[in-house]
């Protein structure tokens, strides 16, 4: 037991070494890989949204109405590029509500 955390504190403290001399102390973000969850139109919103960032934005957003999360969808197109057809502004509007909305 007491190898075992020495093996670790010696492995860690050479981490922090090689880290510190090169620069590449590597940080894990769990929020990378948060899937959408089901619901109508998870499809739809996966296949237009997971290209760029996974649905962590959406999860982490307070609760919006329709109208915000449509604008919130609009901005991704504006703003960002992301090439979403009109039609489906809706269904993912619909969708996000159903995740994380409010009336
Ligand atoms: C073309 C790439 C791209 C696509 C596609 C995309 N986003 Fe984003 N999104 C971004 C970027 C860039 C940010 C800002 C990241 C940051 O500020 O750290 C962002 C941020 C967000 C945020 C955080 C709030 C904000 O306004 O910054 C939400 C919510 C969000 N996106 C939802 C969506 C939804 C829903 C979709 C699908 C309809 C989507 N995104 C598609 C690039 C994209």
């Amino acid at each position: 037991m007491k190898g075992t955390l020495l093996r670790f504190l010696t492995l860690a403290s050479a981490v922090a070494v090689l880290g510190a001399t090169y620069g590449t102390v590597s940080i894990k973000f769990p929020t990378f890989n948060v899937p959408f969850k089901p619901g109508p139109g998870q499809d739809v919103t996966i296949a237009n949204c997971r290209t760029c960032h996974s649905a962590a934005y959406v999860y982490t957003q307070p609760p919006l109405t329709k109208a915000q999360w449509t604008a919130e969808v609009i901005k991704m197109r504006n703003a960002y590029k992301a090439p979403i057809a009109d039609a489906d502004v809706p269904t993912i509007a619909d969708y996000l509500v159903t995740q994380n909305g409010k009336q």
